[in-house]
C-alpha cells in the first residue's frame, strides 16, 4: 500500500495531528506498545501529550514504550542523551511505568550487547502498535543512515558527517556530537503495525519527496516505508514542497 499523506499548514498543526493520533491509540488500547522518536521535530508532540495527560486525564500507566535509538559515548545522564531527552519532555511529566519504558541500555552494557538485548526485548514484547519517526536530511530514520539494509536489526552504527553536522545544533560544539549510536534497524521499524513519520520545514523536503515517491533504495532509508502496509507521512507545507511533481501523477 502506498504511503498516505497528510499535509498540514504548519509545524503546530502537523504536531497536533500526530499527538491526536497517539491520544486516540492510547484511549482505544491503553496497553499499547508505542515506538518513540527524538530530535527537534517531535518536541511539540510530546508537549501536547503532556497537556492531554494534565488537562484531559490521558493515562500512560499501562503503555509500553520503545525509543528508536540512543547515542553512544555520552557520559551517563548527559543532557543530550535520548534517555534524558525523553525524561525531560515526556516521561517525567506523565504517569508512565518506568519499568515499561525502554531505550537501548548503553550505560549498562557494551554497545553490541545493548543492541542485541534491545532487539531481543522488542521481539519478546511483540510488535510496536504505533511507531513515531522523524527523518534526517539524508533520509535516515532512527539512526539508519544511507546504506542501511532492508533486513537490518538493532545494531551499533556510525553516524554520517551530514548527521553529525545537522545534530551539532543541539550540542555546544560539533566535536561534542557522538560519532556512533545504537539504533533499531529497518526491519525492526517495519515490523510496527502502524508508522507515522512527522517532518516539518524545508530542509526535509528533498528527503521526504525521495522517500515518498522515489525508488525504494538504501540510499534513502525512509523509502523502505513504501513497503510498509500502514505508513503515513504527516508534513507541513514546507516539508511537502518537493512532492508536487510526484503527486501530479498520483490518482
Ligand atoms: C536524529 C534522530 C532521528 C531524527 C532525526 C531528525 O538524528 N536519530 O530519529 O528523526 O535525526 O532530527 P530533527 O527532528 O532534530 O531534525
Amino acid at each position: 500500500m502506498p504511503i498516505r499523506l497528510h499535509v498540514m499548514k504548519n509545524h503546530e498543526e502537523a504536531s497536533r495531528h500526530v499527538a491526536e493520533m497517539f491520544q486516540q491509540t492510547i484511549r482505544e488500547a491503553p496497553a499499547s506498545v508505542l515506538g518513540l522518536a527524538t530530535g527537534g521535530t517531535p518536541e511539540r508532540v510530546y508537549e501536547l501529550l503532556c497537556q492531554f495527560h494534565r488537562e484531559d486525564g490521558l493515562s500512560f500507566s499501562d503503555l509500553t514504550t520503545f525509543n528508536l535509538d540512543e547515542y553512544l559515548g555520552l557520559p551517563a545522564g548527559h543532557d543530550q542523551s535520548y534517555r534524558s531527552y525523553m525524561t525531560e519532555r515526556l516521561f517525567g511529566h506523565v504517569d508512565v511505568n518506568p519499568d515499561r519504558v525502554h531505550l537501548p541500555r548503553v550505560d549498562d552494557f557494551p554497545p553490541d550487547e545493548a543492541a542485541r538485548q534491545y532487539e531481543a526485548l522488542l521481539q519478546q514484547t511483540g510488535h510496536v502498535d504505533l511507531q513515531l519517526l522523524g527523518i534526517g536530511t539524508n533520509g535516515h530514520i532512527g539512526f539508519n543512515e544511507p546504506g542501511s539494509a532492508r533486513d537490518s536489526v538493532t545494531r551499533v552504527v556510525d553516524l554520517t558527517e551530514e548527521t553529525i553536522r545537522s545534530n551539532s545544533r543541539y550540542f555546544e560544539d560539533e566535536s561534542d556530537v557522538p560519532r556512533r549510536a545504537v539504533t533499531m534497524g529497518i526491519a525492526t521499524i517495519l515490523k510496527a503495525k502502524r508508522v507515522v513519520l512527522l517532518a516539518t520545514g524545508g530542509s526535509k523536503s528533498r528527503a521526504v519527496a525521495e522517500a515518498f515517491g522515489g525508488p525504494i533504495t538504501d540510499a534513502n532509508p525512509a523509502s523502505f516505508l513504501q513497503e510498509h502496509g500502514d505508513a503515513v507521512f504527516v508534513l507541513d507545507e514546507a516539508a511537502a514542497d518537493g512532492l508536487a511533481g510526484i503527486l501530479h501523477g498520483v490518482p
